[in-house]
């Protein structure tokens, strides 16, 4: 018997993310059906998505831009607008499944609308659990949701877990590509253009988490991130640097077996698989070619060269709102850095100097969040000035 395809809500359609999700539900018609698309502002290239997959209907968190494309769209279909129209979507009954690939600590709050409203959520916004692990893995608890990660190391901890008990993981073991300065010297770093950021030696991604793979910041949220979703303390987590990105993270168990998940840099593997999840689906693409690679290389990142994953790992250290601090912070510098406000190595003293200035609270409630988060961008921004 056929059953009815799963409706699944996008956020942050237009993006990355969003654009590989939308090519992996269109080659599986029976099974996923791209029901809402959700978008921040981009209104042509909504306009091009909805023409390519048809929504029923599509959310644009700016007004303005939802109005501009109103008028585009005409009655075709429904527009809903703002952080109150993506919390309906997010919330109804024709939506089974919400990706959460918006950029940035904007995910965090239609995220956990997602967990409240109990739906399945493939999750692509490392910044939601960096910011709100405690809260949105408690309430992913009481309400019974199946979160599972699309970020490719996550994924493939997840894929070497399956059939293991939890007590016989003895760590994590997360790879990094190391990213475009892995061998430029450290003196260079300051001053390293936003081209040469921009230019991933391996994954073609949105700018934020480019920068922040530069940074090796992005490593530092994975590491947050890996910690509540598999509930293992910073010291039982490893980075390794592998610039081949041929293994996407390991598993090292209490008897020194190690498995690991190995595939080509290509985001629509783990993003099948969390929508399948914990089946597998045949998929079209490129292969692994093992003569071809002929090497692959390991070894450990130099964390006095890239300061961001030691503030990530000590955030975490530090606990409550430091890594909502570290988070918010970190988008800040980013953002300065992108508009070439500051130079490539101010982005971690930014974030170091707003981690020293905030005394870490719990993070049991959403306002506590927002307020730790309202507090590291205005303190942030104060310094940029
Ligand atoms: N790209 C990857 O390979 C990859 C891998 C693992 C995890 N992730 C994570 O997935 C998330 C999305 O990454 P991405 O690379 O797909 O990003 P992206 O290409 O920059 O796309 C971001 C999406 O979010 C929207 N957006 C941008 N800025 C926003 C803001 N300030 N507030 C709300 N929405 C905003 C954009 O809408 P508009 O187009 O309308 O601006 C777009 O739809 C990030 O959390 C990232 O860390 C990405």
């Amino acid at each position: 018997m056929r059953s009815t395809p799963k409706n699944i809500a996008i956020l942050g359609a237009t993006g990355s993310i969003g654009r590989n999700s939308l090519q992996v539900i269109k080659a599986l018609p029976d099974r996923f059906r791209a029901t809402y698309l959700v978008v921040r502002r981009n209104v042509d290239g909504l306009m091009d998505l909805v023409a390519e997959h048809r929504p029923k209907g599509v959310a644009l968190l700016d007004e303005a831009a939802a109005d501009a494309f109103r008028q585009k769209a005409g009655d075709s279909l429904e527009v809903l607008s703002g952080a109150k129209g993506v919390k309906e979507i997010v919330g109804r009954d024709d939506v089974d499944l919400v990706i959460s690939a918006l950029v940035g600590f904007a995910g965090l709050e239609p995220t956990l609308e997602a967990v409240r409203k109990r739906k399945t959520i493939a999750l692509a916004n490392k910044e939601t659990l960096v910011a709100g692990g405690e809260l949105i893995t408690r309430l992913v608890q009481e309400h019974g949701v199946d979160l599972i990660p699309i970020d490719s190391e996550h994924s493939a901890i997840l894929q070497c877990l399956v059939g293991e008990e939890p007590a016989s993981v003895a760590k994590l073991i997360l790879t990094a590509s190391g990213g475009p300065f892995l061998t430029t010297p450290v003196e260079r770093l300051a001053s390293v253009t936003v081209e040469e950021a921009l230019n991933h030696p391996n994954w073609k991604m949105g700018n934020k988490i480019t920068i922040d793979s530069a940074t090796l910041m992005n490593k530092g949220l994975e590491v947050i991130e890996a910690h509540w979703l598999f509930r293992l303390p910073p010291e039982r987590i490893d980075v390794v640097i592998h610039p081949q990105s041929i293994i996407h993270s390991m598993v090292e168990f209490v008897d020194g077996s190690v498995k690991a998940q190995l595939g080509l840099p290509d985001m629509k593997l783990p993003i099948q698989y969390a929508l399948t999840y914990p089946n597998r689906t045949p998929m079209n693409g490129a292969r692994v070619d093992f003569p071809g690679i002929q090497s692959m290389t390991f070894f450990e990142p130099d964390r006095r060269k890239f300061r961001c994953l030691e503030l990530a790992y000590g955030a975490l250290q530090l606990g409550g709102t430091a890594p909502a601090v570290m988070n918010a912070a970190n988008e800040v510098a980013v953002e300065a850095f992108l508009d070439r406000r500051i130079s490539f190595q101010k982005i971690p003293d930014l974030i170091g100097r707003t981690l020293d200035a905030h005394a870490p609270g719990p993070v049991s409630e959403l306002n506590q969040i927002l307020e730790a988060d309202h507090f590291a961008r205005s303190h942030a921004r104060s310094l940029l000035s």
